[in-house]
Parts: C-alpha cells; structure tokens; sequence
C-alpha cells in the first residue's frame, strides 16, 4: 500500500531546504546503490557525510516527528538518516528493489528496511516526468512537503525527467511492525479509535477499552 503524507515540511521550509540543496555539490547517486540497482540509477546524490545532508536530513527527522500520520503509519523503531537526490534532464531510476539492510559506513547504525520514503521537495510543475512508479500503483508525483510511504518490498522506479529538476529526501524506516499487514490493521484501528473518540468523547468507557486493545495490540507484536 502507498500512503500520501501531506504538509510534512511547509511550502517555505521546503523552500528552504531546496536553497540549501541547490547551494550543495553533488555526486554520482551511485554512492549508495547495490550491484543490481547501480544498473538502473542514473541521477545525483549529496554525500552522506556532507553537512549539508546531515543538517537537512536532521530538517526531515524533525518534521516527521510532528507528522502524526506518519508514525502512526510506519510505527518507527529506526529511521535511515535522510538522503537527498536531484534528477536533471535525461536522469532517470530503473526498476530495482532498495537493499534490504542498509548500513552506515564507519558506525554501528544498520537497519532492516521495512519502508521506504521519498518526501518530494520541488512542485510537480516545475519538471516533467520524474514519477515514482511502484508495481501495482499509479504514478506519484506530489507537492513539494508532501511524502509517500511504501513497502520497501515493491520494485520500483522513477521515470525519466525531460524538463527541470526533481529534488527529493529519500530513506528507508525500519518499523516496529515488520509484518506489513498487522502495521496496516494498527493503523485502520487507530484511526477509527480516534473517529470514535472525537464522536463519543475520549472518556467514552468503549473508547478506553479499545484504546487498550490497540496498546496491548502493540505491546504483543511491536520490536523494538
Ligand atoms: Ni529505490
């Protein structure tokens, strides 16, 4: 399942993050590809280690915490420090499927990649092609501020951008939920909890009850 995430950044802290980026040196995207993948990506990357990446990513990190409806939906217990690519005029991502432990160089940090994000930061009139297509989905292409969730199962790509650039954060969220199913009836109980309580009050004994059985729900399958 794809699930939009609207006003992650605002219309000017993507604004901001853009003039950062811009401002950047970027390299080959190929830094972080696999063997397969490294076939099919032809676009650029800001190194991983750069102070632009770090302070923008940690930018994304703070605005997904305000962003209710993505932890809701992800259940986060890791989050890969975010990343950054550009697509200019004939870049493009072939079909491939993200690896499935991500490391850091030189650090402890792995994550099984459960998720992956791409929170786009330019406006889809500002380029033309530049879709994210995941097998089974129709095309995305989405406000700036605006992510998009997925399995990190999917195989996927972007399609060639013939004008302008697409500038985006990508990186991948191990859950606290791997199995994608139980994550996905957390959420549909979560958000009818909160339907219902914002109808019968919060204090509604039902309410609490179910409150409860979305809690132990949790409790029972979450890994931390
Ligand atoms: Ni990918």
């Amino acid at each position: 399942m794809m699930l939009q995430i609207p006003g992650v950044l605002t219309p000017d802290e993507a604004a901001a993050m853009r003039a950062a980026l811009r401002a950047a040196d970027w390299v080959d995207g190929n830094v972080t590809a696999g063997r397969q993948s490294a076939l099919a990506k032809q676009n650029r990357q800001l190194p991983e280690d750069s102070a632009t990446a770090r302070e923008q990513g940690g930018r994304v990190l703070d605005a997904l915490g305000r962003a209710p409806l993505f932890v809701a939906a992800a259940l986060p217990s890791k989050i890969y420090p975010p990343l950054f690519h550009l697509y200019g005029v004939g870049e493009t991502f072939g079909d491939h499927i993200d690896n499935a432990i991500r490391f850091r160089a030189g650090s402890e940090f792995r994550l099984r990649s459960d998720l992956s994000a791409t929170l786009f930061l330019n406006d889809p009139d500002e380029y033309d092609g530049g879709e994210l297509i995941a097998e089974g989905s129709p095309p995305v292409k989405l406000p700036a501020g605006d992510l998009i969730l997925y399995p990190a199962t999917t195989v996927h790509r972007v399609t060639p951008v013939t004008r302008g650039e697409r500038i985006a954060s990508f990186f991948w969220i191990q859950s606290m939920i791997r199995d994608g199913a139980a994550r996905a009836l957390l959420l549909d109980l979560d958000r009818s909890v909160q339907e219902l309580g914002a109808r019968a009050g919060q204090d509604d004994p039902a309410i609490v009850r179910l409150t409860g059985v979305y809690h132990n729900l949790l409790r029972r399958w979450a890994e931390l």
